[in-house]
Parts: structure tokens; C-alpha cells; sequence
């Protein structure tokens, strides 16, 4: 350790138990733990017998952890949780019998969701988003990812990732904004969906143009676009140099995983229909399987994601919530890797590795994710006496505190 550095740290924990995930097997548990941080980068992460001066020489603030775990912030990697409305009617309605698809077929679903959305203004849909955002904080996530998607028109897009960007700047939380302009078929558009393409197309240079673009995703599916419309989409990304992700093979094998894979996209999301074919072609471009439990339950779906193809073929398994009005209303990310846990059979180590590492780097972002010198300073302080409580508990409290660049959030 270096103790010949000018200043003193601006902050130290010590007295913590930490889940530094350093390694790609394990906890990498310290059990009598220190983790210092400076300009909001993590400067120390290690044993409490390191530190080679007293706490208060170290640091200018110093933070006793009672014994208490940390891990890393938590990544939410695939959310769409700026909309208006709520479809809890048409929860009911499955309830009885109709089906995701019939719903959407018939007007209903995504569409639905877009008439809401549309009918709100900047300062609604930020006061209807707001407490999701918190709410996922609250149970730990310090980066989230925020799709577009319920706009479907130029304006409406744009309103959608203006507000994901004031939840950043509002609550401190790390926000990336994903433009979903491919997600559904507005109605102004019926029957005309190459014409719709080349309007997401014309949108996406302006949006990126505005700064409001960090990455590009659409619905390959026989309820949202096609492979060549994906493809177009795809394309106008690359043009800009912007990262791609997928909807794929969520209700049906369309060959989505192995389309974004071939476009080196960051990661390919649900994937539950998802081919062999398909995960040989994620992992030789690198490409993270997304799991979202969370749909798959409300859906109740049956069909399992190719989990042990994507272990033995070294794909990397990222969790997250798909907080989304219709198929995932889910507003915690600890109870996604509860979900993942019981329906995908995930170890509780896998879902933590998932909700933190790996949720990263589905949204291309290596700079956090572990507790490891040199990395941000993002991680969650919570009153558990073992890391796999957190996908034990079904909801609770758990959390003492977060803190996002060596800050710490407000509670
Ligand atoms: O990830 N599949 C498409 N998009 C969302 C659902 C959005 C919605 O139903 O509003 C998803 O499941
Ligand atoms: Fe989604």
C-alpha cells in the first residue's frame, strides 16, 4: 500500500466485510476489510492489516461499517422505467386467459404504454418515473440503465431520455439512456413498418447529436421487428459508433443473439429461445446474456434460457429487473437475482456477479462493477451476515447505505 501519497484519502471504511467479486470465481471475501477511495476511484479494497497507519492519518473521513458486508453497487443493465400509465388492467386480463401477444395484436400492450406516455409532458413523466428510480435505489443500485421506447415518434423519444438523464442528475444515481426507438409499430405507422425504420433511423443521428444516446437497442420478434429492420437499426448505430444491444429470442428463436453478436453488440437480452448457434456467436464476440427473471415470471413462461451453454461456452450472465409496465413491473434488482436464483437456478454468487460485474459490462462499462483499486468508488453498505442473503430475502430492508463516486447517496 502506498502511504507516501500527499494527501490523505478523501474517505476509508473500516470494520466491513467485503465481497470484492475480484476474482472470476467467488466472493472474493475479506472478512476484516478496509476500502478507501479518492476523486471518487477506489484506492484501496483489502485486508484491514494493509492499512499501515492509523484510520484518521489515512483518511479524512472515516466510515466504521459495524462488521458489515459491502459489495459493489448494484447495475440495473436493462430497464425501462420512464413511462406513463401502468397496465395493471391488462394484468388482470392475462390473468384470464389472453395472452402477451394476443394483448398486443390487439392494440393493447406495448401500444397502450406509448398513448400514456405520449399524453404526458417532461415534468409528468419525470413525477410518475421518479419513485422507480428510487426505488431500485433503495434496495442498492447505484448504475442504471434506461431505455426509451413508449415515444415512438421523435419528440416523444426525446422527452423519454431527457427525463432518464434528470433522474441521474436528481437522485445521483449513474444513469445510461439506451434509445429503443424499434420497439413497437406506432399506430400512425400500421402496416408500414420499413417506413417506420427509416424514421428511427433519421431520429437516431439527431438524438445522439443532443447527447442523449449511450447505446441502441430494438424488439427482434414476431410482435416487434423483424432480423433485416433490426439490422437497418443496427447499422445507423455503427454509423455513429454507437454500442448495440438486443430484445432477442425472448418469445421465439428469431436469430436475434446471433444478429447482435454479429454486430459485436454489448449484450443479447431474455434470450430464453435462444440457440446453440446463437450462444457460440455471443461468445465469440463477447456478447453478455442479459437474464430478466422478471418477465419470465410474470409471463409465466416455461421455457428456460440456454444457461448451460452460455457456462460452458464463458458467455457472461447479467441480471437484471426489465422494470417495464407490462412485463416485468419489478422495482428491485436484489429480487431479480432472487428470481434468477429459483427459475434460471443461478447460484446466488452468479447473481450477485450478475446485478454488479457483469451487469457492467452489458452496458460496456468496466470502470465498476468489483471492489478493486481503480475502479469507481460505487458500493452498497448492507446488514446481512452472508453475501447470499441478498437473493435470499424476498424484499426487507437490507440496505444500510450506497455510495456512487465515493459519495454517498441520500437516503
Ligand atoms: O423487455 N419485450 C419488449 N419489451 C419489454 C416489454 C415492454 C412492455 O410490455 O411494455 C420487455 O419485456
Ligand atoms: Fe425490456
Amino acid at each position: 500500500m502506498d502511504t507516501t501519497h500527499a494527501r490523505r484519502w478523501d474517505g476509508l471504511v473500516v470494520n466491513a466485510r467485503l465481497a470484492t467479486l475480484a476474482d472470476d470465481t467467488g466472493y472474493g471475501a475479506i472478512e476484516d476489510g478496509a476500502l478507501a477511495w479518492q476523486d471518487g476511484l477506489i484506492t484501496y479494497a483489502g485486508p484491514a492489516s494493509g492499512l499501515t497507519a492509523a484510520p484518521d492519518a489515512l483518511a479524512c473521513e472515516v466510515v466504521d461499517a459495524g462488521g458489515h458486508w459491502i459489495t459493489p453497487g448494484l447495475v440495473d443493465c436493462h430497464t425501462h422505467l420512464v413511462f406513463g400509465g401502468d397496465r395493471a388492467g391488462e394484468f388482470e386480463r392475462r390473468l384470464q386467459g389472453a395472452s402477451y401477444e394476443d394483448i398486443a395484436r390487439a392494440g393493447g400492450g406495448i401500444v397502450s404504454t406509448v398513448r400514456a406516455t405520449r399524453a404526458a409532458d417532461e415534468g409528468a413523466l419525470f413525477a410518475q418515473s421518479l419513485p422507480r428510480a428510487r426505488a431500485l435505489m433503495a434496495d442498492g443500485v447505484t448504475t442504471v440503465e434506461i431505455k426509451s421506447g413508449y415515444g415512438l415518434d421523435l419528440d416523444g423519444e426525446r422527452r423519454m431520455l431527457r427525463v432518464a438523464r434528470r433522474i441521474g442528475r436528481e437522485l445521483g444515481v449513474q444513469v445510461r439512456t439506451t434509445f429503443l426507438g424499434a420497439h413497437a409499430l406506432p399506430p400512425e405507422y400500421a402496416g408500414r413498418a420499413d417506413a417506420y425504420i427509416d424514421a428511427v433511423c433519421e431520429w437516431l443521428p439527431r438524438l445522439h447529436g443532443e447527447g442523449l444516446v449511450d447505446a441502441v437497442d430494438a424488439f427482434c420478434e414476431r410482435i416487434g421487428f423483424d432480423a433485416a429492420q433490426t439490422r437497418r437499426v443496427f447499422e445507423a448505430a455503427r454509423t455513429l459508433g454507437l454500442p448495440v444491444k438486443l430484445h432477442a429470442d425472448q418469445l421465439s428463436d428469431g436469430d436475434g443473439a446471433a444478429l447482435v453478436a454479429e454486430f459485436g453488440g454489448l449484450s443479447a437480452d431474455h434470450v430464453e429461445h435462444t440457440s446453440i448457434d446463437g450462444v457460440r456467436a455471443m461468445a465469440r464476440a463477447g456478447t453478455v446474456a442479459v437474464l430478466l427473471p422478471g418477465a419470465f415470471h410474470v409471463l409465466r413462461e416455461t421455457r428456460l434460457p440456454p444457461l448451460d451453454a452460455f457456462r460452458e461456452h464463458g458467455v457472461s450472465m447479467a441480471v437484471a429487473t426489465d422494470c417495464n409496465p407490462g412485463t416485468s413491473p419489478l422495482q428491485s434488482l436484489r429480487l431479480a437475482m432472487s428470481l434468477a436464483c429459483t427459475h434460471f437456478r443461478l447460484t446466488p454468487e452468479e447473481a450477485l456477479r450478475g446485478a454488479t460485474v457483469h451487469g457492467a459490462g452489458a452496458l460496456g462499462l468496466p470502470d465498476r462493477g468489483r471492489l478493486q483499486a481503480g475502479l469507481r468508488a460505487d458500493f452498497v453498505l448492507w446488514d446481512i451476515g452472508q453475501p447470499a442473503e441478498l437473493a435470499y430475502w424476498l424484499g426487507g430492508g437490507l440496505r444500510i447505505g450506497s455510495w456512487s463516486g465515493g459519495r454517498r447517496l441520500p437516503d
